[in-house]
């Protein structure tokens, strides 16, 4: 197992080290456009291996070169919001980015799968796709499981129970716009309504949704980084081992729910194939209507795309 990392940020670096600390590749290549600092995150967590008990080799580079034959790329580089900045503000640059760092990646590892973690998250996903030509199986955003996340964790808080017992599902664009399907949620099994009032809920799920910018407003240079690379190292892990586990992934639509040409949240089975099932759930017409508001609001996000990119 080979892994491209491209970005050798907060969120990259971090992939790279879960990545090697589960020894989940043999071979990890952490690649960055600025020279050394791929190189030196690397060269560091190289040497922590020992420590980890890990086998897995490190190598920082600013070479494609390096990432041949890769079986997963996961796609990190781009701009970070600001305080006060939207996702869908760092369109026009990360645009560009993701465009030339996946057309780059795909030149040496056409048969890889592509996971996407660049924002505005859904749209470069959009834009992954498109630039590789790459059926929808193979190119994947990490949105859900990192919104879940987020949500689940504001749970166990409230009601003081472990983080393990609580399951959720949230579909739709990542963040704001995202659709919690709160009659989903359950703590060990029991609906969540039953152990918290409405109100308490609502809370959580508006937290949940303004997460992102939360840590945002802390961190003041950059946007999170633990959660988000937890989340994307999830969906390998799941790839790899062929556990079949079912998240919430970006992944386009071509008639689930009712669309087509977007990308959305969605839950999906991930296993040795990638996406290899999408499940479709019977939604109610709240649920519906928010996941229409979502998909509006992406699928405008991926023509202003489409327009900057000439696609
Ligand atoms: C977040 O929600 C960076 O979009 C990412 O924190």
């Amino acid at each position: 197992m080979k892994i491209t990392v491209i970005g050798a940020g907060n969120v990259g670096a971090t992939c790279a080290q879960l990545l090697a600390n589960a020894e989940l590749a043999n071979e990890i290549i952490l690649l960055d456009v600025i020279e050394g600092i791929p190189e030196g995150k690397a060269l560091d967590m190289y040497e922590s291996m020992p420590i980890f008990e890990s086998d897995s080799r490190i190598y920082g580079t600013n070479d494609y070169a390096k990432t041949k034959d890769s079986d997963i790329i996961i796609q990190t580089a781009g701009l970070a919001r600001k305080p006060g900045m939207t996702r869908d503000d760092l369109l026009v640059k990360n645009a560009d980015i993701v465009n030339a760092c996946i057309g780059s990646a795909f030149e040496y590892s056409p048969n890889a799968f592509y996971i996407i973690v660049s924002n505005p998250l859904d749209v470069m996903t959009y834009v992954a796709l498109r630039k590789t030509g790459l059926p929808k199986t193979k190119v994947i955003g990490m949105a859900g499981i990192l919104d879940t996340a987020r949500y689940r964790s504001f749970i166990s808080m409230e009601l003081g129970v472990s983080m393990q017992d609580i399951q959720g599902m949230i579909l739709g664009g990542h963040g704001d716009t995202m659709v919690p399907l709160t009659r989903f949620t359950t703590v060990a099994g029991i609906p969540v309504t039953d152990l918290m009032s409405k109100e308490k809920l609502d809370a959580i799920v508006a937290r949940a949704a303004g997460g992102g910018g939360e840590i945002v407003k802390y961190l003041k240079t950059g946007s999170a980084y633990y959660a988000p690379a937890a989340a994307a190292v999830q969906m390998v892990e799941s790839i790899v081992k062929d556990q079949k586990r079912i998240f919430p992934c970006s992944v386009l639509l071509d008639g689930e729910y009712g669309y087509n040409d977007v990308v959305v949240g969605v839950p999906c089975v991930l296993g040795k194939n990638c996406l290899e099932k999408v499940l479709e759930l019977n939604l109610n017409d709240d649920e519906k209507a928010l996941l229409e508001n979502s998909v509006v609001h992406v699928r405008e996000t991926i023509e202003e795309a489409k327009k900057l990119l000439g696609m």
